[in-house]
């Protein structure tokens, strides 16, 4: 059985260690991330694998379902023994695919509070925030995320879609554990705040690791790499994101426990520097193409 354990270890906020590769809890929700999933049992037990495949870096948000997959998570693993949940909020939900930024300090304040309330915990491990809403000052909602930590609510801080500009204004107010940007093989935007996170010994958890499941599926890029491992694409895109940065938390999602399987099957696959070059000069043209398209 593989094991998150190979991935290597992080130490959130210098602080509290995880295995490198997570899990991303987003869709085990109903479609548009709204309500129930389709299959609840079979969700349930997925999370319930995570801690038998040495995962132990879960990452949710009050806004998935909302309030769905938060529920899950205690439902499953409470009192998650040795595993970080690291949830977000930040983000209205007014329906399916539908999310609204808002930072208004008493939203951030109220959304902790209920978060920690859900997962069931003294204080939150890592809470992040989902988006810094450009209707309000960043510094007020960076204050009021402060105040949390200050108060016990939440341990250590994160941001998500984040440029180095925000990361270094936040940093002024608090100390920045983790930025969570979208980023995975053919998705490079966040090249620039990925290298800034690696200097800073920031965790940078790329978002859409997968491409929704697109570097999943064969005839892709990842192709001859596969086949030259005998593994998926899904697993040498996993492969390649490992090797990018030892500050790389991926955070692959699923509902199903086949597919979690061959996700942290990801860690047994060991690129050479030539097959991970060649992939980083494919990715990058891939990504210039689908910019200019
Ligand atoms: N900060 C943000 O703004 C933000 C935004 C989006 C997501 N996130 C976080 O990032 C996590 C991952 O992102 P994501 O879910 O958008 O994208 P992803 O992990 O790249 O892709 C997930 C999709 O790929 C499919 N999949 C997973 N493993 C597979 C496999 N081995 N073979 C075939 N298909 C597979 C899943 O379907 P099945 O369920 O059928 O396996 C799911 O539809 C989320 O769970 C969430 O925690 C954060």
């Amino acid at each position: 059985m593989p094991n998150a354990v190979k991935s290597g270890n992080f130490r959130i906020g210098g602080d509290i260690a995880v295995h490198r590769l997570g899990f991303g809890a987003m869709r085990l929700t109903g479609p548009g991330i709204w309500g129930d999933p389709a299959d609840r049992a079979e969700c349930l037990r997925t999370l319930r694998r995570l801690p038998d495949l040495g995962v132990n870096l879960i990452d949710t948000a009050d806004s998935y379902g909302p309030d769905v997959s938060e529920e899950l998570i205690r439902e499953a693993l409470h009192p998650y023994r040795g595993m970080l949940i690291a949830t977000k909020g930040g983000l209205a939900r007014t329906g399916p695919d539908r999310w609204v930024p808002v930072g208004r300090p008493e939203y951030l304040i109220q959304q902790a509070h209920t978060s920690r309330r859900r997962l069931g915990v003294e204080r939150i491990d890592l809470w992040q925030l989902h988006r810094i809403d450009s209707k309000v000052p960043r510094q007020e909602q960076f204050e009021a995320i402060k105040q949390l930590r200050e108060q016990g609510v939440i341990r250590h801080i994160g941001l998500s879609e984040a440029s180095v500009a925000d990361i270094e204004a936040a940093a002024a107010v608090f100390p920045v554990a983790t930025v969570q940007n979208r980023y995975n093989l053919v998705d490079r935007t966040s090249e620039e705040v990925l290298d800034h996170c690696a200097r800073r010994g920031i965790g940078f958890i790329p978002w859409y690791p997968l491409a929704n499941g697109a570097l999943a599926k064969p005839g892709s890029l990842l192709n001859d790499v596969a086949k030259r491992h005998g593994a998926k694409p899904s697993q040498v895109a996993l492969a390649w994101l490992l090797k990018r940065s030892p500050v790389m938390l991926p955070i692959p999602g699923t509902s199903k426990v086949a597919h979690l399987e061959e996700n942290v099957g990801a860690v047994e696959i060991a690129l050479s520097d030539e097959e991970y070059a060649a992939l980083d000069r494919e990715g990058r043209e891939e990504f210039r193409r689908s910019r200019a398209a």
